[in-house]
């Protein structure tokens, strides 16, 4: 039985694909902060006969907790989905949401895959699935802050991806637009959220084409 780690397993995309990774005999490891989240996913899982653990990870700071994970666990694939988005005017933006997003999105990104990455070589194919967004290919309009951050963790991605190149870890970045989950809940940014796309097809496109390894647009 493989291994996946979801960071951001709790709730919207990372719930969505930890149910589709448990469904094709996949043993999950939901990953976040919040441990109620993380055990509605659980049990939605163990409801349908799969296996997931639950491990409280806070991702800027992911190193020693990662460690002691590998102790215990084996992992085969890393989807680094856990994000968090702030909203609006530019010159409105508070410091502590620009960190928030610079330290989830960018450096949390960062520090899970380098606390995992010898990992995945030790095994016998390692796949890093990195979640970025349309905002890390386009701009977009009280958008700044977190366009910049997932460009980033593209930049992060394609650099990884060349490194990485003809050796047993493959790596993909996806690329989507907007889903209806709780991301938005805190914010009006997004006006009629009855055109957002539901989680549960971002996850099914995303699932599908992985054995591609090749970066995924939709
Ligand atoms: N929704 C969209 O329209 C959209 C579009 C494109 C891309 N995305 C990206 O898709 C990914 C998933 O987002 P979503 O829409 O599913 O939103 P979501 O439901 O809010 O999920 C984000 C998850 O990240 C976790 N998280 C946040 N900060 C964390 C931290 N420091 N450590 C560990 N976990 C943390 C949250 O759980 P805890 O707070 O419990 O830790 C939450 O479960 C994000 O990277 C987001 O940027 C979203």
């Amino acid at each position: 039985m493989k291994t996946v780690l979801i960071t951001g397993a709790g709730t919207g995309l990372g719930r969505e694909l930890a149910l589709l990774y448990s469904k094709d005999n996949y043993h999950a490891i939901l990953a976040g902060r919040t441990l109620s989240k993380l055990e509605e996913t659980k049990r939605l899982i163990e409801q349908e006969n799969g296996k997931a653990h639950i491990y409280k990870l806070d991702i800027q700071n992911p190193k020693q907790d990662i460690d002691n994970l590998l102790l215990s666990h084996e992992v085969d694939v890393l989807i680094n989905n856990a994000g968090t988005g702030y909203f609006g005017a530019f010159e409105q933006l508070k410091e502590e949401e620009i960190n928030e997003m610079i330290d989830t999105n960018v450096k949390g990104t960062i520090f899970v895959t380098q606390a995992l990455i010898k990992h995945l070589f030790s095994r016998p194919s390692g796949k890093i699935i990195n979640i970025i967004s349309t905002a890390g290919l386009r701009g977009k309009v009280n958008e700044s802050v977190y366009a910049a951050s997932k460009f980033a963790v593209r930049g992060f991605t394609e650099s990884l991806q060349k490194e990485y190149e003809g050796t047993t870890i493959s790596i993909i970045g996806a690329y989507m637009g907007g889903m209806d989950t709780p991301f938005w809940d805190a914010t009006d940014h997004i006006k009629d959220k009855s055109r957002l796309k539901p989680p549960s097809d971002i996850a099914r496109i995303i699932y599908e084409n992985q054995h591609k390894n090749e970066d995924i647009t939709l």
